[in-house]
């Protein structure tokens, strides 16, 4: 049974006077009107440790949204106990019934839970409507059905057959559970992980960041109310180590689907490593990981392109996502434009609350993340050859506010340019117009990430030299574009060396790694 390629979930504009802007602001105020209470979700159990972490939106600290009740490790192996039971019905349940539960989740965020996905995203994780609803609404919507369009696919892949036999592949489940530790910057990616290896007919243990808890347990109760079995995904709010220490020390741990930084997913190869002669199989390590996004210019390119590429790659939702531009290679008979571009883009950004609507710029995740940013912009103040040139200002009294702020440095290899800070910061190096070439070379070996990157040229010399020359330095390359944005089933997303395993998000690649074929050749 085959189904379709779907198309792009539509995207709300939420622009002044529209239904959906009545909606989300009436969904705002209730959801900000109550105190949550929010419990793990193992096998059929609703549970409540009674170790309460307050949840409250990283732009407003004072305002409390609820809490969620934290586990320790017992609940770790009781969520693995809760997977493995379910694992065989669920495995054996027809491939129509699975893939039915998740088109009926898609559905029903796009019809009834949409306001509901949108404002738990935009509270709990300072995200903007527009920000909100690419993300928690159509990016996991499609996740949704597109994984489910390229998983039949994928099924209707069979061998040939000859005379006198019958050849076919049975597109398994992996053996034992699946582990989904999910980041806080995109609830799609938190939807996305755990769903997608589940889909495949594994279960899952899922371990959201506590950032994120507020939409994943309003999704998990989506996935629920779609008819997904008790068992199959166990969403769990325990620290991270407890988690890895029981899992990966686990006979039936069969895989690990991580977005999240490269110093965890490296201890992870290594714990996984040592184990490696426990397991039942191999596991799947699937993870995505860093990143240190550039854009680069080349003389040719309309400095009013290379403006907006960096002031939205670099600035939306704080330059917290993964593909963010965070270096910028500028050729030197276009810096003042561009530096005065930036400068004039940075002053028109409103910074705010996100139940104002005119407000671009929120708040970043928390306190840790702000004090990090901030050390860094500080030291840009007072470094040699080094200068804000924009923006620059910060306050933490009602949330974490960091103004975008830019940095121009005349030395390469200066730590923002090398180093991922995960916030609303670019640095900017100027090259000698000559220079492109050696510019392309500095690209490739500043950083040892290879996530997003953009080129930003009219010259179509320029384009093919770029894309040449740094074939190994981005999984997703833009040109003439900003290096974030990927949409489901147009640009699907992911990168290698320092940045994951690059088995892009939302496309086949992923799918196989949750599968594990067995070919019966049978004769007569
Ligand atoms: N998919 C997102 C983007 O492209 C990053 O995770 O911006």
């Amino acid at each position: 049974f085959s189904y379709p390629m779907p198309v792009n979930e539509p995207v709300y504009s939420y622009g002044p006077g529209t239904a959906e802007r009545a909606a989300l602001t009436k969904t705002l105020a209730e959801l900000k009107g109550q105190l949550a209470d929010i419990p793990m979700y193992i096998g059929k159990e609703e549970v409540r440790t009674g170790k309460l972490q307050p949840i409250f939106p990283p732009h407003e600290i004072a305002h409390k949204l609820g809490h969620f009740h934290a586990g320790d490790e017992s609940h770790v192996r009781q969520a693995i106990d809760a997977a493995l039971a379910a694992k065989e019905s669920w495995a054996n349940m027809t491939w129509e019934s699975r893939a039915n539960i998740f088109l009926r989740a898609a559905d029903l965020i796009a019809t009834k839970y949409r306001y509901h996905m949108n404002g738990t995203t935009m509270l709990g994780q300072s995200k903007n409507a527009f920000q909100a609803e690419i993300d928690s609404a159509c990016e996991l919507i499609d996740f949704l059905r597109f994984n489910v369009h390229f998983l039949s696919e994928i099924y209707k892949q069979q061998p040939i057959s000859g005379p006198g036999m019958h050849n076919r592949t049975e597109w398994r489940p992996l053996e034992g559970f699946v582990l989904a530790i999910t980041p806080f910057n995109f609830t799609a990616i938190g939807g996305n992980l755990p769903t997608s290896a589940a889909m495949c007919g594994n279960v899952v243990v899922w371990k959201p960041s506590n950032s994120q808890i507020y939409s994943a347990q309003m999704f998990m109760r989506i996935l629920k109310e779609a008819g997904l079995p008790d068992g199959v995904i166990n969403l769990i709010y325990v620290d991270g180590p407890t988690i890895g220490n029981v899992c990966f020390n686990h006979p039936d741990f069969a895989g690990v689907h991580f977005t999240g930084s490269t110093g965890v997913f490296n201890q992870m190869w290594e714990t996984i490593g040592k184990n490696v002669a426990n397991y039942k199989s191999y596991p799947r390590i699937v993870g995505e990981t860093g990143g240190k996004d550039f854009v680069i210019a080349h003389n040719s390119a309309d400095p009013a392109v290379v403006a907006t590429a960096l002031l939205r790659g670099a600035f939306e939702y704080q330059g917290q996502k993964c593909s963010a531009a965070s270096r910028a290679y500028i050729p030197a008979s276009m810096a003042d434009k561009v530096r005065s571009l930036l400068a004039e883009g940075i002053d028109s950004f409103k910074m705010g609350i996100v139940d104002e609507f005119g407000n671009f710029i929120n708040a970043v995740i928390d306190e840790k993340s702000f004090d990090k940013i901030t050390k860094h912009i500080e030291e840009a103040k007072n470094g040699e050859g080094v200068k804000i040139i924009a923006g620059g200002n910060f306050d933490k009294s009602k949330g974490y506010f960091i103004q975008p702020t830019v940095i121009e440095t005349t030395d390469p290899m200066y730590v923002t340019m090398c180093k991922e800070l995960f916030g609303p910061v670019l640095t900017m190096f100027v090259y000698d117009d000559n220079d492109f070439e050696k510019a392309l070379e500095l690209v490739d070996k500043t950083s040892p990430y290879a996530l997003t990157g953009a080129i930003i040229a009219n010259d179509r010399k320029a384009v093919e030299l770029a894309s040449y020359k740094l074939r190994n330095a981005a999984g997703n390359f833009y040109i003439n574009d900003k290096p974030t944005g990927a949409v489901v089933g147009q640009q699907p997303f992911g990168g290698a060396r320092a940045s994951g395993t690059n088995d892009k998000a939302g496309s086949m690649i992923n799918l196989y790694r949750w599968l594990s074929a067995r070919t019966v050749k049978e004769t007569f």
